[in-house]
């Protein structure tokens, strides 16, 4: 038959189940287990023959990119209509590029692994854009910022404030959702940790405010960006990212200047708060039509 099935690996049970809601179809969720040596174990409880098959597996952590090449493999072994793969956080995608002689050029290994046995790629709010030209396969990223702005509504920021201009996008579409203004912070990264934040005059005092980004990791760069609004006074800061991913004490560092912490469901994280699923379903929806 050809039908549309959501197949769900273990990283985004909740976005695939979400996605097969928003799409009105089949869900299919991947068998994974561990062998004693901790080698993984794939199978899917499904007949695929003929139908149109979309995969959705986050690459993070390091062993759900295993569990997704097998699960690839899996899904060939019927005869299907199509593949498209889904990764919710396309993990490794902070470097693409080389910074001194011998470094692996992660994104570009990822790309080239990921794409085998596929036919369409789709992520979320990709932390580089550009990545996606390293793909041979038709590969687009869909942003949750849409998603985002409208789950902030109520809170009723005054001002979307991005912490970098990387990220000035992912604000100007979460401030349009939600009918304000926008603005960005620059950023200097010390290491892995700090981040220093140039002083802008923003003309907050009094105002709520909300930080978006693509990933809040270690939650240095929303800490500090939220720790410069406070001092010129604003009412109330909200931080919100479409992957959560909190390294260390990521997400307490964040709570302890902010109101409220909001991440999608990219990434299995406490601060779920909204699926990133809806603007999936949008995409597949035109891609499939
Ligand atoms: C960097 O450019 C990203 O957009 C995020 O701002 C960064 O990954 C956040 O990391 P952390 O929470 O560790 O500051």
């Amino acid at each position: 038959m050809n039908e549309i099935v959501v197949v769900s690996g273990s990283a985004s049970i909740n976005f695939g189940i979400n996605l097969a809601k928003g799409l009105g179809s089949r869900l299919a969720v991947v068998e994974a287990s561990r062998y004693p040596d901790g080698e993984c174990y794939v199978r899917i409880p499904d007949d695929l023959t003929g139908d149109t098959v979309v995969l959705v597996q986050t690459t993070y952590p390091d062993e759900c990119i295993i569990e997704l090449f097998l699960t690839v493999d899996a899904v060939r072994e019927f005869d299907i209509e199509r593949l498209i793969l889904v990764v919710p956080y396309f993990g490794y995608a902070r470097q693409d590029k080389k910074f001194k002689s011998g470094e692996a050029v992660s994104a570009r290994a990822l790309t080239r692994h990921l794409q085998i046995g596929v036919d369409t790629f789709l992520t979320v709010d990709i932390h580089e854009e550009k990545i996606l030209g390293m793909f041979e396969i038709p590969a687009r990223n869909i942003t949750a910022m849409r998603e985002i702005g409208a789950f902030l509504s109520p809170l009723q920021p005054d001002l979307v404030l991005a912490p970098d201009q990387g990220a000035v996008e992912l604000a100007r579409i979460a401030a349009d959702e939600l009918g304000c203004s926008w603005d960005y912070l620059e950023k200097t990264r010390l290491n892995g940790s700090n981040v220093v934040m140039k002083p802008k005059n923003l003309q907050v005092k009094d105002l709520n405010v909300a930080i978006v980004d693509d990933i809040i990791s270690t939650g240095g760069t929303i800490a500090t960006a939220a720790e410069q609004l406070r001092d010129q006074g604003a009412t109330k800061i909200f931080a919100a990212c479409t992957h959560g991913l909190f390294a260390k004490d990521g997400l307490d560092r964040v709570k302890s200047i902010c109101t409220g912490v909001f991440a999608t469901d990219t990434i299995k994280n406490s601060a779920r708060a909204l699926s990133a699923a809806p603007a999936i379903v949008e995409a597949l929806r035109s891609e499939l039509s």
